[in-house]
This record gives structure tokens, sequence and C-alpha cells, in this order.
């Protein structure tokens, strides 16, 4: 991380030290300066808060403030009261659009000491979920009996597989797999956040969203290297999973 300021412009009101969690900024021969540069989490909050514009930002140059506008809190309260979890999908893939503003929030969301070290797979369209279900059935299938036996979930997917349909994704055209570095102190508890927000965006954007307990409680067992054959990396852990996909029909009022 390189923190540079522009002095011409530094108006020296002290809000980048102000908002610093680690203490990289202070004074230095009577000008703001990155005195603890390693420390640095790369959070970005003094590139945010510098009222000048004074602060480039591993490179980046601050462009002029814009005011942001806010959604309408009763419009924000509505949507999640509104919220449920939709087991019902059109058969038909997310378009780029709404994919490409479900991606931008989990960019964006929260990480302990901002390790970002969550990834996210995203699968979109019938036909690549299609083939997860496939393998996720054969593999449920393929388990020795006293395995599933043993495992509450397992059990349980078993039974409703055996009735038919598809217990686990719930016909959904989309599935999004949230997967942590073991490493990071709070990589379980971010990957839940991330797909928190998605479930907010989602439902904003008039999708479906289900979180998907059987897959993130069975993974372990039915599909170990999951996070590495999603190209994440084999150096990842499944935290949790999330339906999403077009709403085969729409409810008429809250379920609360
Ligand atoms: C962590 C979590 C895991 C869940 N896992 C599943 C699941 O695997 N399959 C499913 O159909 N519903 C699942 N659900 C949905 C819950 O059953 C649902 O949230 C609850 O019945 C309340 O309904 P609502 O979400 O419509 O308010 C899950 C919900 C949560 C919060």
């Amino acid at each position: 991380m390189a923190i540079e300021f522009i002095q011409s412009k530094c108006v020296k009101c002290g809000r980048c030290a102000q908002v610093c969690p680690c203490g990289v900024i202070g004074m230095k021969d009577g000008q703001m300066a990155a005195i603890r540069e390693k420390n640095c989490m790369g959070c970005r909050h003094c590139f945010g808060v510098c009222p000048a514009g004074a602060i480039v930002f591993d490179g980046e140059i601050p462009v002029p403030a814009s005011a942001a506008k806010l959604p309408d809190p009763e419009e924000v309260l509505a949507l999640m009261e509104r919220r449920y979890s939709c087991r019902e999908y059109k058969n038909e893939p997310i378009s780029p659009d709404k994919l490409a503003m479900l991606r931008r929030v989990l960019d964006c969301s929260p990480t302990g000491c901002n390790s970002r070290g969550c990834k996210y797979a995203i699968l979109a369209t019938p036909e690549e979920t299609g083939k997860f279900r496939d393998e996720l059935y054969e593999r449920l299938a393929a388990l020795p009996p006293d395995v599933v036996k043993a495992d509450a979930t397992l059990r349980t997917l078993a039974i409703m597989r055996r009735r038919g349909g598809d217990p686990i994704l719930r016909g959904a055209p989309g599935v999004v797999v949230a997967c942590y570095e073991a490493t990071a102190a709070t990589g379980y508890v971010d990957a839940v956040i991330g797909l928190s927000k998605f479930e907010t965006m989602a439902q904003a954007l008039g999708l479906g969203t289900c979180w998907c307990g059987f897959l993130a409680n069975s993974s372990g067992t039915l599909w170990p290297g999951l996070p590495a054959e999603l190209g994440l990396g084999a150096n990842l852990t499944t935290a949790y999973a999330m339906l999403f996909g077009e709403k085969a029909f729409g409810y008429a009022r809250p379920c609360r």
C-alpha cells in the first residue's frame, strides 16, 4: 500500500489521521504524512475522507467529491419486510446487468482487518447450475450408507431425494457459493455478511433468494474439494451458499 500526500492540496484538517484505524498517518516536519505505512490495512478511509482530494492511494488520484444519493429508508424497510425464501424459480439465466450489480455488492462487503479473503463462485445459468446439481446428487448417491446415516443433514437429503425433486437447489438457476481462507480471523463471518448483502441486492433487483443450508451443511462430506473445483483455490473452505434467480411467481403479501 502506498499513500502519498499532494501537499499543495492538503488543508491539514487531520481527518485522515482521525479515521485511520492503524495509526498510519501523522505529522512529519509540519506536514501530514504516512508515518507508519507498513501498518496500513488498505481500507482507504484516508482517501475517502479527505475533503481536499490530497491523498493518492496506490497511485489512484482522487476525483472531486460527489454527494451520495441515499435510498428512501421506508423503501429499504419495505424491501427487508417483504423478503422471503424463494423456493420456486423460472428456468432462465440471470441477466448480465443484474449479475454485475450483485458482483459489485460482494466487492464492497466488509471483511475483518480488511483481509478481503473471501471468494464467491457464482453459477448463473440453468446449464451451469444443472451440471453442478447433477454432480451433487451423484455424490450423494455414491456416499456409503453408514456415512449418510451418521449425519442428520445427509440423512434428510437422502430421504427427500428418494421422494423426488431437487431438495438442495430447489430448481434455482443461480447459486452463489461463498468460501473463505481458514487463516483469516473472521473468514466465515465475512463470507456470510457478503451473502447477506447479496440477498438484499438480489431482492431489490426482483430476484428470489434462498439460503442454502443443505448445501453448506453437507458440503464438507459431500464435496470437500468444492472451492477448488469452483476455481476459487484449494486453500479455501466452503462457508455458505445461496440460491437465486427469477421467481416463478411473486407473493401477494409479506409472510410476517
Ligand atoms: C442459515 C439458513 C439456512 C437455510 N437453509 C435452507 C435450505 O437449505 N433450504 C431451504 O429450503 N430453506 C432454507 N432456509 C430458509 C428458512 O427455512 C427460512 O428462512 C425460514 O423458514 C423463514 O422463512 P423466510 O426466509 O421466508 O422468512 C435457510 C435459512 C437460513 C437463515
